[in-house]
């Protein structure tokens, strides 16, 4: 007999039919008679409630099945008697794959803590939370990649390792074959990379940007979707070392018009997960957050705020508000000045331009003010920035005089400087924080539980 998910049982599974399905148990209690066990398997949150006679069954078998444990059981789709659910398995014989021990299995309670969940997070995906968690970061991967391609963009694979930092901040990871302890050395006594791998210095990509622009300079609309790495120590819920962006880059867009994609694609996306995502998001809004619906439904159906930097500046300055950290004209704006503009002030998202050019990237499109530039940040409740972007500079002297302002060695970009120097043309594009997507979709509040294995400082587990 061919094995059936669980989900598609609870949608079109047929009663007085027999029928197969294979999981882990996740509770199971009743008398000297008769036993029920609570199944999943992984393809929905719901469980299938599994009815053993005791009479039916082996002793030891019925003893092995303990939480935790995995089973296959054959039986019959029965309507059922008990509260609950509506439909149940009565068994006609049970088969044990593999038995799990109820003194040393760690899941064996429930209610355990995130921390605790975090040092355990090969088996997390077992907990609701995280079964839930999961199966909506790959609805959100999927919905990201659909949209796109709706829309006519192309998937770019730009590189992971890069001899790059296309961000200019140079929180990289170095990567190298050289033994640490013994790498050949120049005459004046600095690392010499020639005889390395790659006959250079590389590192992992902390953004696709650079080569996306590449892409979109021939493509004309192209999105990256891959993993970046970034060597900053920063031990907040919102930062990971290694993180998952999506990078759209399109020709012939301003400002505004990426503004208007940045908006529509996070609200495309929300509005997936709302349609397609519906038990686990319950179950959220039940156990983790009671607003999570209320929220999601509420970032659908309204505009985002779009004002100056130099704007939100005042605003911050004018609020009596006590700071952690100043504000003032030029200085970054903490995560504490976002929050206070989204959640307090304006009480919705809000996408921030213009930006000081001394706190942004070197390619962002210069204003004729000659003090700021063409950025935007859409910042969101409960997070802060889930995405960064701007119009990029195209003007091949512009990008220049501000690349030797800021000493980027112009000969290691010139393949970048190509795209100004033939055929140049406007264009802009943004980077979406993956995991802040999924930290606001769920709910959930720290960052490392929304990537199955987070790397942070200090912590490279499993
Ligand atoms: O603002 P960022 O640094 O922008 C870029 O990398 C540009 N190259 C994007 C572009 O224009 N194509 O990063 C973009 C987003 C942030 O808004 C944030 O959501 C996320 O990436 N992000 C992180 N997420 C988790 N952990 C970190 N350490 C992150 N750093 C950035
Ligand atoms: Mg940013």
């Amino acid at each position: 007999m061919k094995r059936i998910k669980i989900k598609e049982l609870l949608v079109s599974g047929e009663l007085g039919s027999e029928i197969l399905v294979k999981g882990w148990v996740r509770t199971k209690r009743g008398n000297k008679n008769i036993v029920f066990i609570a199944l999943n398997d992984g393809s929905t949150i719901l469980n299938i409630q599994v009815v053993a006679e005791t009479s039916l069954f082996d002793e030891n078998l019925l003893r092995d099945i303990t939480t935790g444990a995995c089973i296959a059981v054959t039986g019959k789709l029965v309507e059922s008697q008990g509260q609950g659910q509506n439909i149940e398995i009565s068994a006609t014989s049970i088969e044990l794959y593999g038995k799990s021990d109820a003194e040393t299995y760690p899941l064996q309670k429930k209610g355990h803590s995130m921390e605790f969940l975090r040092e355990n997070a090969h088996l997390r995906f077992r907990t609701n939370t995280f079964g839930a968690v999961f199966r909506i970061r790959h609805s959100m991967a999927f919905a990201i990649h659909k949209y796109f391609n709706d829309k006519g963009f192309f998937y770019l694979h730009t590189p992971i390792i890069t001899a790059s930092d296309a961000e200019g901040a140079g929180e990289m990871f170095h990567v190298t074959t050289f033994d640490i302890n013994g790498a050949p050395r120049g005459e004046d006594g600095s690392v010499d990379f020639k005889s390395d791998f790659f006959g250079r210095q590389t590192n992992l990509t902390v953004s696709g940007q650079l080569e996306g622009e590449l892409g979109a300079m021939a493509l004309g609309d192209i999105y990256t979707f891959g993993p970046t790495f970034r060597a900053e120590n920063s031990n907040t819920p919102r930062h990971l070392a290694e993180f998952w962006m999506i990078e759209p880059e399109m020709a012939f867009y301003d400002l505004t018009d990426n503004m208007d994609l940045a908006e529509d694609f996070v609200k495309y996306l929300i509005r997936y997960a709302l349609e397609n995502c519906k038990n686990d998001l319950e179950f959220l809004n039940n156990m983790i957050d009671k607003n999570l619906l209320d929220r999601l439904r509420f970032v659908v159906e309204n505009d985002f705020v779009r004002i100056p930097y130099t704007q939100a500046v005042e605003i911050l300055t004018a609020s009596d508000k006590k700071w952690e950290y100043p504000v003032g004209w030029g200085r970054d704006l903490q995560a504490e000045h976002e929050r206070f503009l989204v959640e307090e002030h304006f009480k919705r998202p809000v996408i921030l331009t213009d930006y000081p050019r001394e706190i942004k990237a070197f390619y962002m499109k210069q204003n004729d003010d000659g003090k700021t530039v063409r950025a935007m940040d859409v910042l969101f409740p409960g997070i802060g920035e889930i995405i960064g972007g701007s119009q990029r500079e195209e003007s091949l002297e512009k990008l220049l005089s501000r690349m030797r302002e800021m000493k980027i060695p112009e000969h290691d970009l010139w393949w970048y400087l190509d795209t100004r120097r033939f055929g140049t043309a406007p264009h802009s594009g943004f980077g979406l924080g993956f995991e802040r997507l999924i930290l606001f979709v769920t709910g959930m509040s720290n960052i490392r539980d929304v990537i199955p294995f987070p790397r942070t400082p200090k912590n490279a587990e499993f």
